[in-house]
């Protein structure tokens, strides 16, 4: 990965951090984007310490609001003229049904619309290397479900219902976007690093789920080794528009398989978001 760069969100904490600190062994440059700035300085002095690698940044960034996105892909694109992977792999748990100040719910405007921002204004970047890669942490097919009709769950909130809500979307960009970019050396994978892993995650996890993630629950490291394969595998380079498992190749069911749907999120992304 020498000479490569990769912009990973949530690399600051679990999985992410995970990822990172094996980026960094394998030589790339990694740019963490998190919300806590002291945090995510903290985590990549530490994965400069442990690798010898001293190409770790960290880009300051609350994903689920629209002007620091903006802001953090300014800065990013000021400083970097290559992207070459891209991992959207940000993630939180909303206990309670929150609006951000533009009037979208908190987790739909964190894990979706701040990760189809960030994509949308970096992609050119991405496009401008010999063979781009974005990754996009997403939630098994089955169990993703947009309700157009309902976006802000206003209707009867759930922290599940938000999470495979915001998950969906995402699921559904990595789609329409694999057709935008036929033609192109970018290529795009959603993908699942596997599931009751022990991070920061599980303090906002409904009690039910914690429980058993607190007892049986594999390390972030075991997780991140999947996302790290996805992002650095050569073999991959002409993979697009699938979803992994961990490693497994998984099929893509349900709301997700519906092309019509994609291309509708991807219509009210770009009205949410004006990108
Ligand atoms: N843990 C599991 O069992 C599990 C299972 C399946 C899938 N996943 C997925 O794996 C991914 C990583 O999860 P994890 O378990 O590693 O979580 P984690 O330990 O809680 O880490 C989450 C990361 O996301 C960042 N983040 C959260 N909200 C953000 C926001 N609004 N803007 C910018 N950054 C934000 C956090 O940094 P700051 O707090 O500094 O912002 C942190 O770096 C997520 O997408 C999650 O859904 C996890």
């Amino acid at each position: 990965m020498r000479g490569k760069h990769v912009l990973i969100t949530g690399g600051s904490a679990g999985i992410g951090r995970e990822t990172a600190l094996g980026l960094a062994q394998a030589g790339a440059d990694v740019t963490l984007l998190s919300r806590d700035r002291a945090k995510a300085e903290r985590a990549a002095a530490a994965i400069r310490t442990a690798t010898g690698n001293d190409a770790v940044a960290v880009l300051s960034c609350d994903l689920g609001d629209r002007k620091s996105v903006h802001a953090a892909a300014e800065e990013y694109r000021l400083h970097h003229k290559r992207l070459d992977v891209l991992i959207n792999n940000a993630g939180m748990f909303r206990p309670r049904r929150e609006l951000t100040p533009d009037g979208q719910e908190r987790t739909f405007a964190s894990i979706y619309l701040g990760h189809y921002q960030l994509t949308q204004l970096l992609l050119d970047r991405i496009k401008a290397v010999e063979q781009g890669r974005i990754l996009f942490v997403t939630c098994p097919p089955g169990q993703a479900k947009v309700r157009f009709d309902d976006l802000t769950l206003e209707r009867g909130y759930s922290t599940l219902k938000a999470q495979f809500q915001a998950k969906g979307a995402l699921f559904m960009f990595m789609r329409e976007l694999s057709y935008r970019l036929a033609g192109t050396a970018v290529t795009v994978i959603a993908m699942l690093p596997g599931l009751m892993l022990r991070t920061e995650l599980m303090t906002d996890m409904p009690l039910y789920m914690r429980l058993p993630v607190r007892l049986f629950g594999k390390t972030a490291a075991q997780g991140a080794a999947a996302q790290l394969w996805l992002a650095t595998a050569p073999e991959l380079f002409d993979v697009t528009n699938r979803y992994f498992h961990g490693r497994a190749e998984k099929p893509i069911t349900g709301q997700i398989a519906d092309d019509e749907a994609c291309r509708r999120m991807w219509q009210l992304s770009q009205t949410l978001t004006g990108v």
